[in-house]
């Protein structure tokens, strides 16, 4: 017998020694085979021993685990021993997940709901079913960015819904289940949202052609509604994180060209997605306050996940978008909306 077993077979029944056996098997247990041990400023192993705890018993739900951070974040969660909820468009890409995280990580729970962001009857049958099953812990990870811009079925721009009005629907349809089990969500933001100040006149920027200026106002108008939405919540939780900067699929709709060319300077220069995802982690156990994120430390970019006061939109600016959005939300209740 392991000395490992020996002491959990003397120590089990001993509170104090619970708490001991929590804190040892967690280090023990998180993986770590993924990412290297060091990143620009920091110790990944002893920033997770440090940040995290054992998640046994916690249900999780993330959009986007087929992508490159929401794959790395899985990983996190499930060597935490989170019960995973993945929600996600692509069967065969989810079969392939579930069968590279269960070859990881064989005790670990894992259910799969179909959802296609783009598409609201996806959303409201993924809706439905989430209801019946306890969730602890919403993550907002999945985006799009410079894809083929079409209109959803609701008449809005597709990067607009995925990356925000779908998130938001969502968010409310399943905040008072949240607030029965003292949840929390998880918005994954961007640097982006800076680049694009709301237009009343155009929500959703189906006008405009550039895909950042797109994409920036969907994170934008996500994130300051929920921040709005949570300023009163007692109940449940918000943090809003961001990654930075890091190579996944989403610059891979770039012009072949500038996909070729950009791609190798981006691994090089900026953080793994292994890495950039901690700041999202982190977003798991810690939450955010009024105009606040989760990103990496130095300039935005590189190092540790760090809290940071948001300088980038008014609370006027930021009011006037959660009563856009609740008025959006009203209107996609309706099924014909
Ligand atoms: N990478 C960065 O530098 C960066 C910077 C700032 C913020 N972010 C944010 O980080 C999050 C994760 O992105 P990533 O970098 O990991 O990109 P990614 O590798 O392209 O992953 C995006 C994920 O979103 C999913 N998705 C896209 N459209 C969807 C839809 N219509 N319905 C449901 N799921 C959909 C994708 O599913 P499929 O696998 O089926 O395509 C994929 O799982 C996004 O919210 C992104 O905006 C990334």
């Amino acid at each position: 017998m392991s000395l490992f077993k020996a002491r959990i077979l003397l120590y089990h029944k001993s509170a104090a020694c619970q708490v001991f056996l929590q804190t040892f098997v967690k280090i023990r247990t998180i993986d770590t085979r993924a990412p290297p041990c060091y990143n620009i400023g920091m110790n990944t192993k002893r920033w997770l021993s440090q940040h995290t705890h054992d998640l046994t018993g916690v249900h999780v739900a993330v959009t986007g685990p087929t992508g490159g951070l929401g794959l790395a974040l899985c990983r996190y969660l499930a060597g935490l021993h989170a019960s995973l909820i993945l929600l996600d468009r692509n069967a065969e890409k989810s079969a392939a997940l579930q069968q590279q995280l269960l070859a990881q990580f064989p005790q670990l729970q894992l259910r799969r709901i179909p959802l296609d962001l783009a598409d609201m009857a996806s959303v409201r049958a993924a809706c439905a079913e989430l209801k019946t099953q306890p969730i602890d812990i919403l993550i907002h990870n999945a985006g799009a960015y410079s894809i083929p811009r079409t209109r959803c079925d609701t008449g809005l721009d597709n990067v607009f819904q995925i990356n925000c009005a779908a998130p938001y629907y969502l968010t409310r349809e399943l905040l008072p289940l949240l607030r029965e089990r003292g949840g929390h969500v998880v918005m994954v933001s961007s640097i982006a949202h800076n680049y694009a100040p709301t237009d009343p006149a155009d929500p959703d920027f189906s006008t405009r052609r550039p895909a950042r200026l797109v994409y920036g106002n969907a994170k934008r108008r996500l994130m300051f509604a929920l921040q709005e939405l949570f300023a009163a919540e007692t109940k449940a939780t918000l943090a809003v994180a961001h990654p930075g900067i890091t190579l996944t699929n989403i610059t891979a709709h770039y012009p072949k060209f500038v996909f070729a060319v950009i791609k190798n300077p981006m691994k090089w220069i900026f953080m793994s997605p292994q890495h950039a995802c901690l700041s999202l982690l982190c977003g798991v156990f810690e939450k955010t306050g009024y105009h606040e994120w989760i990103g990496p430390r130095l300039f935005h970019i590189w190092g540790a996940p760090a809290h940071r006061k948001l300088g980038t939109c008014t609370p006027a600016e930021s009011t006037a978008i959660a009563a856009q959005m609740d008025a959006l939300y009203q209107a996609m209740k309706t099924p014909d909306a």
